[in-house]
């Protein structure tokens, strides 16, 4: 039984100090998080796969093209269980009652978990979030007040989808606070923080699903604890904690990162903020432009080689573990034309932000209506917005996996 669960080790972030040095080189260095553009372009002439050392000391092979990252995700040989790595693969340490989520298991038991997943995203439920979302999004530019200074990552970019995933949890109002520090401690590079927010995070997805089993509702959960899959089966209560704990860390990091970008974007570049302003209809496509250039996966979840298989011309042996990186493959010149520069009218905009295959993101719809609101809003309420920094000095956080500014100081 292991210890830990794939999420966490995904979006684990640098930590200079444990990385231990060798033979190989990453990519993932102060360069990369300076401007992992760059490091994409570097990366795509050096050829289609590289074989890396993550930061955190995990030897890896990063796919990088398009075609090669699309076909990776949906390869079979390329699996999610940990049960395929090297003995040598390492984890972090999180309840074990955390370990039974669908992002570190394959098909068949995937997609017996998958069933239950998809539940709570049908689209009624999505398209009903919508009023909601624009009531939060006011709310949060609301409390900013009229004039004044803000950093907007904290105030409104994670502020926004974390309330609403709070919200599809049913969360209560006074546990929202801890929830947000400890999804960002499960998040960091302290293995004590994370142990800890792991255990408060854990106790109140308990207690949620014994409210839940006295008194069910319309809402997921209670659609988890009756729902059956193929064979009549029901999810146990290590299934129903994973399935929360991803929702909660799925569905709030990866979408404050794209909207963040989004606005750091929209602060350098006044005629596209203004074009969206009064052109509201492109809004759509603008989304799917962010979502490629920004997508806040740098990379897709970890695969393990269950077998020899054949990449870009490379055998990358069995039991390896392999990184498609989907922030290059959206770079890829060969699949995108112009691949750096933002094309409001991009033909066929087919980008891998969410993935694709098996593990294709169940949330596409709801970060989709999510960042379109969260940009609507802001560049109504906020046409003044200004960094108060120079737009260089915006930093993205030192996480391989996750991409998102640090912070967003403006004044508006
Ligand atoms: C802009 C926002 C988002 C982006 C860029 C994103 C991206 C992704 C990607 C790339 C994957 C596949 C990872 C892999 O194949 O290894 C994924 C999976 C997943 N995402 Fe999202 N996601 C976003 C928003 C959300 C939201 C809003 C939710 C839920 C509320 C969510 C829940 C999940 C879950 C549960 C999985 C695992 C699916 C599986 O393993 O079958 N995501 N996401």
């Amino acid at each position: 039984m292991q210890s830990s669960q794939d999420l966490t080790e995904d979006t684990v972030r640098v930590d200079a100090a444990r990385c231990p040095v060798g033979p190989l080189g990453t990519p993932f260095d102060a360069q990369f998080f300076a401007d992992p553009y760059a490091t994409y372009r570097r990366l795509h002439t050096e050829g289609p796969v590289h074989h890396i050392r993550t930061p955190d000391g995990v030897e890896a092979w990063l796919v990088t093209r398009f075609s090669d990252v699309r076909k990776g995700l949906g390869d079979h040989r390329l699996v999610r269980h940990v049960r395929h790595a090297k003995d040598t693969y390492h984890r972090f340490p999180l309840p074990v009652e955390f370990t039974k989520s669908l992002v570190r298991e394959d098909p068949p038991e995937h997609t017996r978990l998958r069933r239950f997943m998809n539940m709570a995203f049908a689209p009624r439920r999505v398209r009903a979030l919508r009023p909601r979302i624009v009531e939060v999004a006011e709310r949060l530019v609301d409390e900013l007040g009229e004039h004044g200074e803000t950093e907007l990552m904290a105030s409104y970019a994670a502020a926004l989808p974390i309330e609403i995933i709070a919200d599809m949890l049913d969360i209560a109002q006074e546990d929202r606070a801890s929830f947000r520090r400890w999804a960002d401690v499960i998040l960091g590079i302290d293995p004590e923080e994370m142990r800890e927010g792991g255990i408060g995070m854990l106790k109140v997805l308990t207690d949620l699903i014994e409210r839940k089993r006295a008194q069910p509702g319309d809402d997921i959960w209670t659609e988890w604890l009756e729902g059956k899959d193929d064979q009549g089966g029901s999810l146990d209560q290590h299934e129903l904690i994973g399935m929360g704990f991803m929702v909660l860390l799925g569905g709030y990091d990866p979408t404050a990162g794209v909207i963040g970008c989004a606005i750091h974007t929209l602060l350098q570049d006044p005629a596209l903020a203004e074009r969206l302003r009064k052109e509201p209809e492109l809004m759509e496509d603008a989304v799917e432009e962010f979502l490629r250039m920004f997508g806040s996966n740098h990379t897709a979840a970890r695969r393990f080689a269950a077998e020899d298989v054949e990449i870009g011309g490379v055998t990358i042996p069995a039991g390896d573990t392999v990184l498609l990186s989907l922030g290059a493959a959206d770079r890829d010149a060969l699949q995108f034309d112009e691949p750096d520069t933002f094309d409001i009218a991009r033909n066929n905009n087919r980008h891998v932000a969410f993935g694709f295959g098996p593990h294709y993101c169940p949330g596409t719809e709801l970060a989709r209506i999510q960042i379109a609101v969260a940009l609507e809003v802001v560049l109504r309420r906020l046409p003044e917005m200004k960094l108060t920094v120079p737009a260089e000095d915006v930093r993205l956080r030192p996480a391989y996996f996750i991409r998102s500014p640090v912070a967003l100081p403006v004044s508006y």
